[in-house]
């Protein structure tokens, strides 16, 4: 097993799809226009294969399914039930929820148990203002076919001071209601918006966060997992909430997140674009291409921040948040 000197290993392996998104969020993107795949994407065979060796050559334990979209790869309906097969204790997946009614046959035979659905406002037009695209009905009606189907559900929500904050409570009160965790991800200086101050202006941070829900509810801070990203509340009688706080309470002391992206480049942090491309190793047959992947993992754990996140060039579309 490859450790570092904080003690950290790469434990939970996140992968991305394809770099294809059908939204163009404000977050995410700068100039409203959609994502498109990267060149050179993997096949499902490469990525099926790359989870498989790297659940031998880091001891990835948990796996999840991001983007881009990665609903809207035709791969998907190939990876999600060949990865169930791997013997993880945790498959999930993050999607933006447009397409989960149209994927219902292959979501709900695969066994997945956990779904995290993006979302960031219940009002349809501060919806499209910020996704640029989509529709909330749809993302709504998916969420709900999820929740029937007995799924676990969580929401995530980027809280902006000029876009969203408003819906802070709408968006607790939704999540409480229906059993779902309601997850605040604090916005993270990447891409796009370390070029104008819109970082700046629009972050909306974990103590504010807490004095809105203060005044409605009563909470507790609760114990999380060492290496759990989120922050966890409990309102007695009510239910669960969590905040991922990057830039207030960062947790990269404790980070065990790998990142493979779309076209075949391991990230060992958000926060560093240094990337190591293992699509050569791909081609290798197993204990070859273990013995190349041990080093390109040592590198990639050695690009781990040792305490804070600085934010970075790197964009999310691309590694899959
Ligand atoms: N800051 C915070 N969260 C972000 N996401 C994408 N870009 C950013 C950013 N700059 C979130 C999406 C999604 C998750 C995968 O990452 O909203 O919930």
């Amino acid at each position: 097993m490859i450790v570092d000197a904080l003690g950290r290993r790469f434990r939970n392996l996140r992968v991305s799809l394809t770099a294809a998104c059908n939204y163009a969020c404000t977050y995410c993107v700068p100039d409203g226009k959609r994502l498109q795949a990267a060149t050179h994407e993997l096949s499902a065979d490469e990525l099926v294969y790359a989870v498989r060796l790297l659940v031998d050559a880091a001891g990835i334990e948990k796996l999840r399914i991001t983007g881009g979209e990665p609903l809207l790869s035709p791969k998907f309906d190939e990876f999600l039930p060949r990865v169930m097969d791997l013997g993880l204790s945790d498959v999930s997946i993050t999607t933006n929820g447009q397409l989960i009614q149209r994927k219902a046959d292959v979501l709900l035979n695969s066994n997945v148990r956990r779904i995290n659905v993006s979302l960031d406002t219940l009002d349809p037009a501060d919806f499209r203002n910020i996704a640029r695209s989509g529709d909330l009905a749809t993302v709504l009606a998916g969420i709900e076919m999820l929740r029937a189907a007995g799924l676990k559900i969580k929401i995530n929500m980027v809280p902006m001071r000029t876009r969203n904050a408003d819906q802070i409570m709408p968006m607790l009160n939704y999540c409480l209601e229906q059993g779902f965790e309601l997850r605040f991800i604090e916005l993270m200086n990447m891409g796009h918006l370390r070029h104008n101050n819109q970082y700046q202006v629009d972050f909306f941070g974990m103590e504010e966060i807490l004095e809105i829900i203060g005044g409605a509810y009563e909470f507790t801070r609760t114990d999380a997992p060492y290496d759990s990203t989120a922050v966890r509340y409990e309102i007695p009688g009510a239910g669960n909430f969590g905040i991922i706080a990057n830039e207030s309470e960062p947790f990269c002391s404790s980070c065990t997140r790998l990142r493979l992206s779309s076209n075949g480049f391991l990230y060992g942090c958000l926060s560093n674009t240094a990337n190591h491309d293992i699509k050569p190793i791909l081609q290798m047959p197993e204990h070859h291409a273990i013995a190349q992947l041990q080093s390109s993992l040592v590198r990639a754990l050695g690009d781990k921040q040792d305490l804070s996140f600085k934010g970075e060039v790197t964009v999310m579309k691309f590694i899959g948040g």
